[in-house]
Order: C-alpha cells, then structure tokens, then sequence
C-alpha cells in the first residue's frame, strides 16, 4: 500500500514563526505544503495573501499547493504562478466558465485542482474530470482551521475514486478539513491519496512526529 501524501496547512502554522514552521516541513515526510488564500466573500474570513506566499517560497522545499477560497480567482492565477503556487485549488462554486479557468491555470504550468464544498455532488466534476490533476474534497465547511471532519466525505471519496476510473483521470484526490490519526485510515480506505492537516499537526507537541504518523498510516476497513 502507498503512503499518502501529507499536505500540512500553514492556516494553523505560527505565522510570527513562519520561516521556522515551513523549515519544521522542509524537514518532515510531508510532500506538499498547503496553503489556504481567503477572500472574506467566498468564505467568512481572509488569511493570506501574495506577500505571504512568496515568504513561504523562499524556504519551502515542497510542493505548494495553494488553495484558493476566492470569488473570483481568475484576474490572480497568474500572480499566484509568480510567487510560487506549483498547484492552483479553485472552487467549482466560485467559477462560472470552470473549463476556461483550467485552461488558464494549465497555461501557467501549474497543476490544476478543483475544490467542492461538501454540499456540492461529485457529478458536476465529470465534465472536466479528465482535465484536472487534484480534486480537492471539502470535508469541512471551508473557512477555519480545526473543524470536524463530516463523516459522509467517506462515500464521496469512493464516488469520486469511481468517476476517476471511469473518465481515465490523473486526478488525485486530496480531503481537506477535520483530518486526524483517528479518521484517517478510513479517509484512506475510502480511496484518498492527500490528506491535509492543520490542527493536527500544528497543534501538536510534535508536529514533525505528528506528519510522521500520518504518513504511516495505513488503510482500514471503512
Ligand atoms: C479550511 C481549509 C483547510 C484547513 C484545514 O477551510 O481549507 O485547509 O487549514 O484545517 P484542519 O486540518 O485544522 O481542519
Ligand atoms: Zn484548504
């Protein structure tokens, strides 16, 4: 069996210590850094922005993998290309012309993601299933760190793994919100290849120990 790939979230990171906990990474199993952009229109709250990302850029070693809870993230790809984003996560809630924005973020040579809050029915990926590199599924209403994983994302893996196989997609499927050592053995059964983590690991005595474990996680019957 794969190790996933862990995906730490600077959301629940010290940004006073930022420097320092993308270090803590750069040292760490993890493969990919997450990094969640907030507009306080799409989501309740504002996060980061583009000075913050590129200070991230200048230490990090991994993949960042930047997700973009926007209204509007067409008019910013490319600047978010320019300070580093090697994955570009939109919202197929936020993107009325979804194929255009894909193709705009392809043509900055950026990997594609596409994020569904956890109302939103994987049927709506199949269109563009074949045309992305990550589906992002929200198990958490996307908006704060350190929330309760909503247990139903399980059979929405499985959906999404399904309509992967079918369509003969690349994509990844990475679940984003509430994930623990204890839910993610299921989150991995159920056909997950990205766990992020925010609370999790940040949270922790050790956060390095803590992406560890996750890595080591192994699949269990869901
Ligand atoms: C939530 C963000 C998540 C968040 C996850 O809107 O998209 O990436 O950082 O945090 P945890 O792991 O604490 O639920
Ligand atoms: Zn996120």
């Amino acid at each position: 069996m794969k190790n996933p790939i862990i995906a730490p979230s600077v959301l629940s990171a010290d940004f006073g210590n930022l420097a320092r906990d993308v270090e803590m990474i750069n040292q760490s199993v993890a493969e990919w850094i997450h990094i969640d952009v907030m507009d306080g229109h799409f989501v309740p709250n504002i996060s980061l922005g583009f000075p913050i990302i590129k200070a991230i850029q200048k230490t990090a070693k991994k993949i960042m993998d930047v997700h973009l809870m926007v209204s509007h993230p067409d008019p910013y790809i490319i600047q978010f290309r320019e300070v580093g984003a090697d994955n570009i996560t939109v919202h197929m809630e936020a993107c009325t012309h979804l194929h255009r924005t894909i193709q705009l973020i392809h043509s900055t040579g950026a990997k594609v993601g596409v994020a569904l809050n956890p109302h939103t029915p994987v049927d709506s990926l199949r269109e563009i299933i074949a045309d992305i590199d990550l589906v992002c599924l929200m198990s958490v209403n996307p908006g704060f760190g350190g929330q309760k994983f909503i247990t139903s994302t399980l059979d929405k893996i499985k959906r999404t793994r399904a309509l992967i196989e079918k369509y003969n997609s690349n994509a990844l499927i990475e679940i984003d919100g509430g994930v623990t050592l204890e839910n993610a053995g299921q989150i991995l059964a159920s056909g997950a290849d990205v766990l992020v983590a925010g609370n999790t690991v940040f949270g922790s005595s050790d956060p390095r120990a803590m992406i560890s474990q996750l890595f080591e996680m192994n699949a269990v019957n869901s």
